[in-house]
């Protein structure tokens, strides 16, 4: 169990480097899209004008959700009002201040599983949960697996069984670079366990 954790805990280190490195190296592209995820004790944070979401809003994330999960059987996640303001609250935080370029938010401490979004340019809710879901491509349900070099994270969260709702937000830096984070409960990506 112990060793499952700090496995867990590695992976989840290894992650957030792997973002942050994406990210530096997106820099030169006119149009980056890249993604984090993380897990209860996992990987990281970042930055802009978080606009926690209207009802409409909402529908922007909740639905690309729910169009994953439900080809695979699984039950629509419901949007929460308590997970929205804290997404909202941490994207706030990556927002302002000097040095804090709407990079990817530290989320290790977090109870919730969070899949994080980072566009060069002003990016749309649906687009970036998409992007989330397009991971899916390289997923293997039959062995549980990813494909060698590619990270499925962020859509095996969003296909988790037991996660039952959602909440997110979304902030624009002033260089036009988004971040989007959504918060899952209970989170998903449990070490050797199977999303669906
Ligand atoms: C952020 O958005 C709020 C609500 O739309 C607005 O009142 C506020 O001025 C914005 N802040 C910045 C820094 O753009
Ligand atoms: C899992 O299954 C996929 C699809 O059948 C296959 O391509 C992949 O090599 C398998 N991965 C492992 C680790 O067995």
């Amino acid at each position: 169990m112990a060793a499952a954790s700090s496995r867990w805990q590695r992976m989840a280190a290894a992650c957030f480097v792997l973002a942050a490195l994406a990210m530096w190296r997106a820099r030169g592209v006119r149009r980056a899209l890249v993604s984090s995820w993380v897990v209860g004790r996992g990987c990281r944070r970042s930055m802009s004008n978080a606009s926690s979401s209207s009802s409409s809003a909402s529908d922007e994330f909740l639905a690309p959700h729910n169009q994953a999960r439900s080809p695979v059987g699984l039950a629509p996640l419901r949007w929460s009002g308590d997970l929205a303001p804290p997404a909202a609250r941490t994207t706030s935080q990556q927002q302002g201040g000097q040095g804090r370029r709407c990079g990817f938010a530290d989320m290790s401490g977090s109870p919730y599983g969070a899949n994080q979004g980072w566009a060069s340019y002003p990016a749309r809710p649906a687009e970036v949960v998409a992007s989330w879901v397009a991971q899916g491509r390289y997923y293997a349900h039959a062995n549980n697996s990813c494909a060698p070099g590619q990270q499925c994270g962020t859509y095996t969260q969003v296909v988790w069984r037991r996660t039952a709702e959602v909440g997110c937000a979304q902030a624009t830096c002033t260089t036009g670079a988004t971040l989007t984070i959504c918060l899952y409960n209970p989170h998903g990506n449990v070490q050797g366990q199977s999303p669906y």
